[in-house]
């Protein structure tokens, strides 16, 4: 009689490829699954009665900041495990906590991820063997971010193009990191240290990408009305590297643009003809960053979600702190400084158009140290299975899940993941599909979904509805395997 670790009866098993599910048991012996199907005669040694419930590939992140929060206790993963997700992509945005060591506070964006306590790691070896040495609480796969690489070679000074010896030396870095693990280069060009960075600049710094089949991941110079030349640039880099490309959370911003994702997602297709072009996206009609006078415009309201100067701001709209201050917007944005801020500047149909596209994976963009963060960190997940996929049937719940496991895992290079499938990792996800919902909203951010049961990284249980957090962490960084 064949013997696993753990069996799962009468699972609605959704496979993560984008098929429908289909009913039947699940075997799990150490950190793979072993057996699929109907597993008459085969017994675990602890047996799950599945019915009624999806049991699918764990989630993957494919857009997050979690470089530090990987670093904390598991429970500092509960805003992750508690979605379903079990691996995270870490690094986007231009912001990765290596190769960069600091003595001072980092100019924003990088201080997304703390002061210069934080910033300790001189290269992107150290970062993965200090992984290696303490594991995470689910799996992760690490960028080297663009603005990181400028710091550490031009300082403070980085609001100019990069120098011809100042690109050698950021490329020779990016390499290093390539071959130590990272599994590509994100940017950030519409962040003030990275604007003055020339389209040459990135593609003298990602030449490396090609030979070690890493990914350019970016944050675009512009996703508001310059979106489409923003679309062009990322393309044209990616094509003369030779590299796929992944859109980071995909938008068309300001009202002005509204409806304008009809453009945009016909240019990606059209581009994707010539490269590998992919992007990733959030279910909310607002974004997050640092709080930018430069962002701040009387028709888009801005919600504070931290500031170092204010805390007590943190969650009150920008208008209302001003009104009380009796100044203007701007002075009042000022003040704050440095903080963060949610901008509700996006169209709803724009957001569904974008989700629903067949090239778009889905990722948090969650910021895990905000005080009051945006509610994508602990409900994009969830969100998309419930309110977007059930509730509104903007796409059936087999090509959301597809959206958040096989298709992530194909475009990251991730072996065995992603998918139910003998010898596949069991990373894996119980979940109710008549109540899974999130439920972390603008005014209460941090609420935990519902309708998740249990979560399983490399075959450990990581995550319980009643128990939460499981104490022991199971999670690995990943190194990306480059698709042949
Ligand atoms: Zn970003
Ligand atoms: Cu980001």
């Amino acid at each position: 009689m064949p013997r696993c670790d753990l069996l799962f009866r009468d699972a609605l098993l959704i496979h993560g490829n984008g098929e429908s599910g289909v009913t039947g048991d699940l075997a799990v012996s150490g950190d793979r699954i072993v057996a699929l199907g109907a597993l008459t005669g085969w017994s675990g040694g602890r047996e799950i009665d599945a019915r009624g419930l999806v049991l699918a590939p764990g989630f993957i992140d494919a857009h997050t900041h979690d470089d530090r929060a990987l670093l904390g206790p598991p429970a500092a993963l509960a805003c992750k495990l508690s979605q379903g997700v079990t691996t995270v992509i870490v690094g986007n945005c231009g912001v990765s906590l290596a190769p960069l060591s600091l003595d001072h506070r980092p100019i924003a964006p990088l201080d997304l991820l703390g002061d210069e306590r934080w910033w300790t790691f001189d290269s992107f070896a150290a970062y993965a063997t200090h992984l290696d040495a303490h594991p995470p609480a689910v799996n992760a796969l690490a960028f080297v971010g663009h603005i990181s690489l400028r710091v550490r070679v031009m300082g403070d000074d980085v609001f100019r193009p990069a120098r011809p010896k100042e690109c050698a030396e950021m490329r020779s870095l990016l390499a290093a990191a390539l071959a130590e693990g990272a599994a590509g280069f994100s940017s950030g060009l519409a962040y003030p240290p990275a604007r003055a960075a020339t389209t040459e600049e990135v593609i003298a710094i990602g030449e490396p990408l090609a030979r070690h089949g890493g990914l350019y991941v970016t944050h675009m110079r512009d996703e508001e009305s310059g979106v489409m030349a923003s679309i062009e640039e990322a393309a044209a880099i990616g094509r003369t590297i030779g590299c796929p490309v992944v859109i980071s959370h995909h938008k068309c911003a300001l009202p002005e643009n509204f409806g304008r994702s009809r453009e945009t997602l016909a240019l990606i297709d059209r581009t994707a003809g010539q490269g590998d072009v992919h992007l990733d996206a959030y279910p909310y009609a607002a974004s997050s960053t640092a709080l930018l006078v430069e962002l701040l415009r009387d028709d888009i309201p801005v919600q504070i979600t931290w500031s170092l100067p204010h805390p007590s701001a943190a969650g009150r709209m920008l208008d209302e702190i001003a009104r009380e201050w009796a100044v203007p917007p701007i002075e009042a944005a000022r003040r704050l400084q440095p903080a963060g801020a949610v901008y509700f500047s996006m169209d709803e149909q724009d957001v569904r158009r974008i989700l629903a596209h067949p090239r778009t994976a889905i990722g948090s963009d969650g910021l895990p140290h905000d005080q009051r963060p945006h509610p994508r960190l602990w409900g994009s997940f969830p969100r998309v299975l419930g309110h977007y996929a059930r509730d509104l049937g903007l796409f059936p719940l087999e090509v959301a899940i597809h959206k958040m496991t096989g298709l992530s895992a194909s475009i990251f290079g991730l072996a065995d993941r992603g998918v139910l499938r003998e010898g596949a990792y069991a990373d894996l996800v119980l979940f109710d599909p008549a109540s899974i919902a999130d439920r972390a909203t603008f005014t209460e951010p941090e609420l935990p979904a519902e309708g998740i049961r249990e979560v399983w990284v490399n075959g450990r249980s990581a995550y319980t509805a009643k128990g939460g957090v499981v104490p022991d962490p199971a999670g690995r960084l990943l190194r990306r395997r480059p698709q042949g």
